[in-house]
């Protein structure tokens, strides 16, 4: 095995466990585990999901170990989920992480989850060449990343406010569908009509994003519809998904254009949970065929939290001996 690079990573900064191996840069594993525990409680329950991870870790860990055919003692680093995230959740891969390379007497990387959203864009063979933009849109954030290297990204703009996955997620609440709602939105904007309904878009300066507002028009809007008629956001379910995720998108995508138009940066990539979202994903491309794009979008398992993103971000620190000594701690915030 001697000349190949195996990094053993692991993520558990929310609600996924998951664990992956990775064999100079290509991926041999990627293990996630969720957790319905949260389903009940209408989002996210911090202790909940530490607890979750704790309990499922360490078979995770096994699982991505065995499934990539390597041994453990192959692992030349193991790399992890710094920050940002729930504390309790990064404590509990932060602690396996520093466990196992201590055991193994091998290196430990840390790794800052936003940036191993962006560098999942590397793990296909097509890959976008640098510099390239990246949108990030996640449960937690919404970001638009200029990326001149592997290590070398920086945020032009962010969310002022609510991120994208929560305008989804807050959208498809007050429609009363059960929490994570963004890929129910998803699915039923697919049988309805984006210009049925009109809801405003922000005015926010720059590359920044606000999904606040939005979110609020949508509640006042429903509130209204509702009065007159109770059984509105039955019959109008998918008009009513697709209105909210074309307005979603739109606001994402016309900052997109302007910050490859303020570049005149045309490799434009998407990353992080949102990037899930049959709609974005197909408006990226259409977007991207009239602004002469090229577009790319990892693979659904590597949109959504995964430890093959943080694999891929531990293999680029391990070429470039970036490496963490054991006191380092996981940080809920983080900028980079
Ligand atoms: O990146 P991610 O898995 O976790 C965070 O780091 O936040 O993103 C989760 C977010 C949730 O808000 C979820 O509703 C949203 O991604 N999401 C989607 C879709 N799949 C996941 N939103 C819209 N359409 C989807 N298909
Ligand atoms: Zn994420």
């Amino acid at each position: 095995m001697s000349g190949l690079v195996h990094i053993l990573a692991i993520e558990s900064s929310c609600d996924e466990t998951s664990a992956a191996v990775c064999r100079d840069g290509i991926i041999l594993s990627n293990i996630i585990a969720g957790q319905d525990v949260h389903e009940k409680y209408g989002g996210v329950v911090p202790e909940l999901a530490s607890r979750a991870h704790m309990q499922n870790i360490i078979p995770v860990v096994d699982q991505a170990v065995s499934r990539s055919g390597i041994s453990l003692k192959d692992i030349d680093a193991v790399a992890f989920t710094q920050a940002p995230g729930l504390i309790g959740c990064l404590l509990v891969g932060s602690g396996v992480a520093k466990s196992i390379a201590l055991a193994l007497d091998k290196p430990i990387i840390s790794v800052h989850h936003m940036q191993a959203h962006v560098l999942a864009n590397l793990i296909p063979d097509q890959k976008p060449s640098f510099p390239f933009l990246c949108l990030t849109v996640s449960g937690g954030h919404t970001q638009i990343v200029r990326c001149d290297g592997p290590l070398d990204l920086t945020v032009l703009g962010e969310t002022i406010d609510d991120a994208a996955g929560e305008a989804f997620d807050k959208s498809a609440k007050l429609l009363g569908l059960p929490y994570p709602g963004g890929p129910l939105i998803d699915r039923h904007a697919q049988n309805g009509d984006p210009s049925r309904f009109h809801f405003p878009e922000p005015q926010v300066p720059g590359l920044d994003f606000s999904f606040s507002g939005v979110k609020t028009s949508i509640l006042y809007f429903l509130r209204d519809q509702l009065k007159d008629n109770p059984d509105f956001i039955h019959q109008h379910l998918n008009d009513i998904c697709a209105s909210i995720q074309q307005t979603i998108i739109t606001i994402l995508l016309k900052k997109l254009k302007k910050a490859s138009l303020e570049t005149g940066i045309h490799e434009v990539c998407l990353a992080g949970g949102v990037a899930a979202n049959k709609g974005l994903r197909s408006s990226l491309q259409e977007w991207g065929r009239k602004m002469h794009w090229k577009t790319y979008v990892p693979d659904l398992e590597y949109c959504t939290d995964n430890a093959a993103m943080i694999a891929i971000t531990g293999y680029h620190k391990y070429q470039a001996g970036v490496f963490t000594d054991l006191s380092v701690s996981a940080t809920a915030r983080a900028g980079w």
